[in-house]
């Protein structure tokens, strides 16, 4: 399972990235927002950075919903940098985008996925990746990572290429849960993929070493 981390902060990005684990970086318009990043020339040069930073996949999200704006919007975050992947909502302008972008080697990551018959959708239309929300489907009492296992094996028996990113991931469990259920990508808060070294016996057993250690030297 591939790593990304879900923020458009550069020291959180930073600092994942130190740990050599990271395989690329998703951001949405809400992400974008709490950094204080605002106008297309700032959003534009703040993806720029990311890319520059990040040697992966870099998700960047339109902000139109109709077919001819997407399609106008997502050619220009593609041109930013050959590893950016265009974010497109599953809306049904937003599936027409994803055909044409698909048709025109450009590659996206539909998201705002809550079912099943979305994710089949998405596939269909070519999507390079599917991002269904576990938290948010967690937070609606529903079971966000039945959800991840429903749609692998779907795209298993039907031989579908679009690869499931797992997105709005709230704790270390939900990676593990996403890495049982099929998942190709989980696309993580810094804090979740810190929260997955959390062992208390790994700390308790490291100061007893580190004690030991003083008798050798
Ligand atoms: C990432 O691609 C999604 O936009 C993000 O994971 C949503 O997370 P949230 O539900 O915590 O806002």
């Amino acid at each position: 399972m591939k790593f990304f981390i879900d923020t458009a902060n550069l020291d959180q990005i930073k600092e994942a990235n130190e740990l050599g684990i990271l395989d690329g970086v998703t951001t949405n318009p809400s992400l974008m927002a709490k950094e204080g990043i605002k106008g297309e020339a700032a959003i534009m040069a703040h993806y720029k950075t990311i890319c520059e930073l990040v040697d992966g996949d870099i998700s960047a999200e339109v902000i139109s919903t109709e077919f001819n704006a997407i399609v106008e919007e997502g050619k220009k975050l593609a041109d930013i940098h050959p590893n950016i992947v265009v974010k497109v909502p599953m809306i049904k302008d937003g599936i027409k985008a994803i055909k044409w972008f698909s048709d025109n080697g450009i590659r996206t990551n539909c998201t705002l996925v809550f079912s099943a018959g979305q994710a089949i959708l998405a596939a269909k239309a070519g999507a390079t990746y599917l991002s269904p929300f576990i938290g948010r489907i967690d937070d609606s009492n529903w079971d966000g990572v039945e959800l991840i296992s429903q749609i692998s094996h779907i795209y298993s028996i039907q031989g579908y290429k679009t690869e499931i990113l797992a997105a709005s991931i709230r704790n270390a469990l939900h990676i593990v849960k996403c890495a049982e259920a099929g998942a190709d990508v989980c696309t993580c808060p810094l804090d979740s993929i810190l929260g997955l070294l959390k062992h208390p016996l790994t700390d308790i057993g490291l100061a007893k070493f580190l004690e030991d250690a003083k008798k050798t030297q």
